[in-house]
């Protein structure tokens, strides 16, 4: 039997320990890695934050996000395991002289020093200074990132610099949740594991593919950060950009992250720009008002705590995007992402092409409707493919209709436990794998690519289209397929 794979303990040092991101999902990835036995029984979590506490009152507000986020209930016994593990220090992040003390709490030798920067990117020239000049750093320390990591090329450009000065690329771990969901990681078995899609994935056989991540939510308090933002900035730059290289990059060499990275940063530099002379045919921006959801009334972006009543962000997006090489050359993307939208839902729908003559006219009077592979991420995980097959029956014509063969993660793999994407992601960094993290080069060419879009819109100094909460956004998205002789997906 091939051997465990041994990793070495951490400690695990989650700046901004108090704020939203650690309260919200930071603690709960742990917690439920704590119970899948995945955390090395060395390792230890140090909360750093400027308010005081002691680690008792630490371990109260631990298990107070936990009572409140986890949607599972808590077992004693995984707590008082994952509890022991915690402790804290205050250490107000902006005075570097403060970091000090982290010498007489780290123990460099026997295990490695994973930061988690769970904070605003304002603080993380601080946060590399004070640990730079604490000495505690090691060439096995690691960051880890997440976004926004800036608003555009120059304050991303910025920030990796900044970083860069104290950790080398190799020891940062830049964080998308979206490559943490099983489905996505799923995407590269779909594509380079199966022969009937390896070899049917391209131009010849592909007419079109739809990308779709639909949200619920509004911006639930964020106003600041999210107005500031943008969807495009928020879900497109990033998660949706993500899921498109997935599907469209060339299979690389192996599972190595080098090369998973140089194939996807290869689809981002085909991507054609979007530019003023065109962002009116490519791009749709929109901005929901009040509406209903599920049956209850929700108010409209402008009218959300804290809002600018004149603020012309947009809170939905879609795109038609071409990407400029050999195998997608003529296979339009049809990428559509908003808040308060009819429900949540996360998918990928290629249309294969439509076969060139009709055999079976009896059924299908004009023309054999195309197959279509559907990709759900989310919230139900699977896979359906659309075909056509036999009605059943000795009717003297043969009779057809669409099927699905569908498959459903959670029915096909009862046994499995499906991980959340930060929880997987987490373990990754303490375990130092990373395959599944952003590099600065492919986050930089994201950002280029999106910089001649949030150009043009300026340019153009439209204002987005209103849709109502609870629909499927603005009337013009639809138009953006109709166009071409297409529709969104159902
Ligand atoms: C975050 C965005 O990155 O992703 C949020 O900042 C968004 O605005 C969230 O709601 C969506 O994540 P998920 O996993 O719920 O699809």
């Amino acid at each position: 039997m091939k051997d465990k794979k041994v990793f070495k303990p951490c400690d695990l040092l989650i700046f901004g320990a108090l704020g939203d991101l650690s309260r919200r999902k930071l603690f709960i990835s742990l917690y439920r890695l704590e119970n899948a036995n995945l955390i090395e029984p060395d390792t230890r979590i140090i909360g750093i934050d400027r308010h005081t506490h002691d680690n008792a009152s630490f371990v109260e507000i631990a298990r107070n996000s936990l009572q409140a986020f986890l949607n599972e209930k808590m077992d004693d016994t995984v707590w008082s395991r994952f509890s022991a593990r915690l402790s804290y220090q205050k250490i107000d992040l902006t005075q570097l002289d403060q970091y000090k003390q982290l010498n007489d709490v780290l123990d460099t030798k026997s295990r490695v020093s994973v930061n988690y920067f769970a904070v605003s990117p304002v603080l993380f020239k601080s946060i590399c200074q004070g640990l730079a000049k604490s000495g505690v750093l090691t060439e096995e320390s690691r960051m880890v990132m997440e976004k926004p990591i800036g608003h555009d090329l120059k304050s991303s450009k910025e920030i990796n610099d900044e970083v860069a000065k104290v950790f080398s690329e190799n020891q940062v771990f830049r964080i998308d949740h979206y490559l943490g969901k099983e489905t996505v990681l799923n995407l590269l078995a779909l594509r380079f594991a199966n022969s009937i899609f390896t070899t049917n994935w391209d131009h010849n056989t592909i007419d079109h593919i739809q990308i779709t991540v639909a949200e619920e939510v509004g911006i639930e308090g964020r106003w600041d950060y999210f107005d500031k933002t943008g969807q495009l900035r928020d879900m497109l730059q990033n998660h949706l950009l993500q899921i498109l290289t997935f599907i469209t990059m060339e299979p690389p060499a192996n599972l190595e992250a080098k090369n998973i990275r140089n194939e996807k940063i290869k689809v981002l530099e085909a991507l054609r720009p979007i530019t003023k002379h065109n962002v009116e045919e490519k791009t749709v921006r929109g901005q929901y008002t009040s509406g209903y959801l599920k049956g209850n009334a929700v108010p409209g972006y402008l009218e959300e705590e804290g809002a600018n009543k004149e603020s012309t962000t947009e809170s939905f997006v879609a795109l038609r995007v071409d990407i400029d090489n050999w195998r997608w050359a003529g296979v339009p993307f049809y990428l559509r992402t908003g808040k308060r939208l009819h429900t949540k839902r996360t998918e990928i729908v290629i249309y294969f092409k439509q076969l060139p003559h009709n055999i079976f006219k009896d059924s299908y009077p004009r023309f054999l409707p195309p197959n279509k592979l559907i990709i759900h991420l989310q919230p139900n995980e699977g896979v359906e493919i659309e075909i056509l097959n036999k009605v059943p029956g000795i009717d003297e014509n043969i009779k057809i209709q669409k099927t699905k063969l569908d498959l459903s993660f959670s029915e096909a793999f009862k046994k499995s436990r499906i991980f959340g994407g930060y929880e997987k992601l987490v373990l990754e960094a303490m375990r130092g794998n990373p395959t599944l993290f952003l590099s600065r080069e492919e986050i930089e060419c994201a950002w280029t690519w999106i910089d001649s879009i949030q150009n043009a819109w300026a340019k153009a100094n439209e204002t987005p289209k209103p849709y109502p909460a609870g629909t499927w956004g603005p009337i013009a998205a639809d138009f953006l397929l109709d166009r071409d002789g297409r529709a969104w997906e159902g």
